[in-house]
């Protein structure tokens, strides 16, 4: 029975101190602040007296449901150090909205308010320090700010964007703040293992829909929800991701180069484009086996009276995955099968049939449009099930299992 499971909160355990300084991009913190929350992190906030102008501690108080802190003369402390306690126990501190001065401020090494202060007095090895620049555009561009981005970088800071699009002075431009999801999705990536940095990643992923007429085609019920999970966790683990696309209606995941195609012969040409300069291909797409030979330019109409239905002859579309493993410098390939039966039997023989190192067996209908799903992995060397989670979850794990092999080859 297909019992769903949700998903772990990707923060579970994590514990983050969020800084507010002033801009108008404090009302976007009240949701970050839920966001955090909901993804499992217990969040600390501290503000500067700035921000309290743009929103109050009590807004930001209800939403982490702890006390915030906004001087580092708050007595509420038993040893009166705030700007010590706050992160000896933290993750990771991340100010958002981070405003052009706060950013000088942090850059000179300045201690002159509590953020500063608390930023200043972390365990800078295990406490790690993210920014997320909100200012008006020629702020973000006069070459202080640029100077002093440089130095927090050399530093050691992590900048999260920023934004680009019409900001709240009216101009359009660089230095808004990422919206509170864009964020959430940076902090979540930023706590993964770097597993395949500086490896190129290209995927496959949904159906392709093969044209019979302006109106009709062949397609199949892929949702292209594992491929887009396998891109985001790749790109999680550090990679440089490419992902070609069937036609789904899914965002693109934060920092994948997305290559929309329609058929499987587009998908065929962007992929073997891309093949060349990649050190891994995970084709996750459910790829048309045929298509018409013939594409009529008008719809076929139901002629009156005509009762026999009308033939469509078919021709077999090429096989990408085949066609890349077989390249002279061929990419690490990782098939996927979707089968309705006789799973493990059809992975093994799809494992010397297309002469791929790696396959990953799943029921088809029992993934198809689902959240969630249970993967076994073949290889020469055995089989390892993956357990019922959520596609995130298995992506994860099957990246972990792509990167080991490659150590391994390496
Ligand atoms: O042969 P079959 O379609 O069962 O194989 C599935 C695997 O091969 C998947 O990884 C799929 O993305 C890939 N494939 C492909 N090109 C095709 C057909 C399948 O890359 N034309």
């Amino acid at each position: 029975m297909n019992v769903p499971t949700s998903p772990a909160p990707d923060l579970a355990g994590k514990h983050i101190v969020l800084g507010l300084s002033g801009g108008i991009a404090c009302y976007k913190a009240a949701d970050f602040t839920r966001e955090l929350v909901k993804a499992g992190a217990t969040v600390q906030v501290v503000m500067t007296e700035a921000a309290e102008r743009f929103i109050t501690p009590v807004t930001l108080q209800a939403l982490s449901n702890r006390p915030v802190f906004t001087s580092q003369w708050d007595a509420r402390e038993a040893n009166n150090m705030a700007h010590i306690n706050l992160t000896r126990a933290a993750d990771a501190i991340v100010v958002a909205p981070a405003s052009a001065d706060l950013m000088a401020r942090l850059a000179q090494g300045r201690a002159d308010d509590l953020l500063s202060l608390t930023c200043l007095a972390r365990p800078i090895e295990r406490c790690p320090l993210l920014l997320a620049p909100a200012m008006n555009r020629e702020m973000w561009a006069h070459p202080a700010t640029q100077r002093n981005l440089a130095q927090l970088r050399a530093d050691g800071t992590t900048i999260l964007g920023p934004g680009s699009g019409d900001q709240a002075c009216g101009e359009i431009g660089d230095g808004r703040m990422l919206e509170p999801t864009e964020l959430l999705a940076e902090l979540i990536a930023f706590f993964q293992p770097k597993l395949l940095a500086g490896r190129r990643v290209l995927i496959t992923a949904g159906p392709t829909f093969e044209p019979i007429d302006p109106v009709r085609g062949l397609t199949n019920r892929s949702s292209g929800k594992m491929g887009f999970a396998v891109a985001r966790a790749a790109a999680e683990a550090g990679a440089s991701v490419t992902l070609v696309a069937g036609p789904v209606h899914l965002p693109t995941p934060r920092g994948v180069t997305r290559i929309d195609v329609i058929t499987a012969r587009q998908m065929f040409d962007a992929a073997t484009r891309a093949a060349a300069s990649s050190d891994v291909f995970v084709a996750t797409a459910a790829v048309a086996d045929w298509r018409p030979v013939a594409f009529n330019d008008h719809k076929i109409k139901k002629r009156p009276g005509a009762k026999a239905p009308p033939s469509f002859e078919l021709t077999e579309n090429p096989d990408i995955l085949t066609t890349i493993a077989r390249l002279d410098k061929a990419p690490y390939c990782v098939g996927f099968a979707a089968e309705s039966h006789d799973l493990l039997e059809h992975a093994r023989e799809k494992l010397e049939r297309k002469g791929v190192p790696l396959i990953v067996a799943n029921l088809g209908p029992a993934t198809f449009g689902q959240d969630d799903n249970m993967l076994t992995l073949v290889d020469a060397s055995g089989e390892r099930e993956l357990p019922r989670a959520d596609k995130l979850t298995l992506a994860r794990t099957l990246v972990a299992e792509i990167a080991r092999r490659l150590g391994a080859r390496a």
